[in-house]
């Protein structure tokens, strides 16, 4: 019931794992994605057509999946803060059977690293009934979502191989940015003509190769924090809420710790009942408006036994941060925050000994409802 590349094309090199190998691949993701979409001139390459669609909505509505889906939360962010397009996001096996009300003038954004999800393309199937133009976001041209979709944008990541997605999830947030950019010169909005995405985007390639030239630390950390444990919690606000979430999924997938992402604010209204003495729980400040709240739930957590690791932005670290990541613009900090959160749970996984590229009961693309 499901697809999957044929990974003896794919050669794993050197490397022992798939995701290993894909983690790594993403600092030339950035920079492949930024000589694709970018004219020598600064200007983007977006065709006219798609970006006289999207110029037309009242309002967007991203729906996926998995981790797509999380990809889509921090493109909400995007849309919205650079280019003040009010934006939904929505999981597609919902939106199929509880559809929201939608605006007058609606646009769809799918986003899939495959193409081939079966409850994506459900919603997608529904939307070319009501008439309403659609954009896919895929890694995988002529892919039935992208054949399907009024446009499609590919990802130019490579082939993904691992189960545990890791260079898609970045390659869309890249391509949403680079999107929004292009959609707020069409429109004339201020934000989003001053925000330099190729330069931001090369920024990010560099963070990313400090980060995962760093594995030997975090090797360590995932040995000492999450060898042994039944449970673990990412928190963080904003942004870093959305990373949580997506990190989250990525350890539990690949190390079957039962981890949750939460707002840090919503800790104490119930999950911090589940603090422990030792309950590892990762903390993520990127975003200086709230670094300090984010800081202070921390400290709730570690005043209930909880151990605690901090992963901060360079200008936002204090003393015994164990994670420092690179300054770039806090709208893309996932792109360099996922890094050490795709490396943790690689290496939860080692010191698990589990099968971290086929993780038991998933598939690579669920073509199936
Ligand atoms: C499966 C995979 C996930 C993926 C999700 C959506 O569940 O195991 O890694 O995020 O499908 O896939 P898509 O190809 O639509 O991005």
């Amino acid at each position: 019931f499901h697809v999957d590349t044929d990974p003896e094309a794919v050669q794993k090199g050197a490397y022992a794992h798939y995701m290993l190998k894909e983690i790594d691949e993403q600092p030339g993701v950035m920079r492949k994605l930024v000589q694709e979409y970018f004219n020598e001139d600064g200007t983007v390459k977006i065709d006219q057509a798609l970006l006289d669609d999207l110029s037309q909505a009242d309002r967007l509505y991203i729906v996926a999946a998995g981790t797509s889906y999380h990809a889509g939360l921090v493109g909400k962010e995007l849309f919205e803060k650079l280019a003040n397009i009010p934006t939904e996001v929505h999981v597609a096996s919902e939106f199929a059977y509880n559809p929201p009300l939608l605006s007058e003038k609606p646009f769809f954004i799918f986003l899939t690293q495959s193409g081939e999800t079966a409850d994506s393309r459900q919603v997608l199937t529904q939307v070319n009934k009501w008439g309403y133009p659609s954009l896919t976001i895929t890694n995988v041209p002529n892919s039935t979502l992208s054949r399907e979709a009024t446009h499609t944008l590919l990802l130019h990541a490579g082939p993904e191989i691992a189960v545990a997605s890791t260079k898609a999830y970045t390659a869309q947030i890249a391509l949403e940015a680079i999107l929004v950019k292009a959609y707020g010169e069409a429109k004339n909005i201020e934000r989003a003509k001053e925000f330099d995405v190729a330069k931001e985007l090369t920024k990010v390639a560099n963070g990313m190769q400090e980060l995962v030239d760093e594995k030997g630390k975090i090797e360590q950390i995932a040995k000492d924090l999450l060898a042994t444990t039944r449970n673990a919690f990412y928190i963080g606000r904003g942004v870093d809420y959305a990373l949580a979430q997506e990190a989250a999924l990525k350890l539990k997938e690949v190390s079957y710790i039962q981890t949750e992402g939460f707002a840090s604010g919503e800790l104490k209204h119930g999950t911090i009942a589940l603090i422990e003495d030792g309950t590892p729980v990762v903390a993520i400040i990127t975003d200086p408006k709230m670094a300090a709240h984010t800081r202070s739930n921390a400290q709730e957590v570690i005043a209930r036994g909880a151990n605690v690791l901090f992963i901060a932005s360079r200008d936002l670290a204090v003393a015994g941060d164990q994670i420092i990541l690179p300054d770039i613009d806090p709208l893309l900090s996932p792109l360099v925050s996922v890094v050490p959160t795709q490396l943790l749970a690689y290496y939860a996984s080692m010191q698990r000994g589990y099968d971290v590229d086929k993780p038991r009961n998933l598939a690579k693309s669920v073509t199936v409802e």
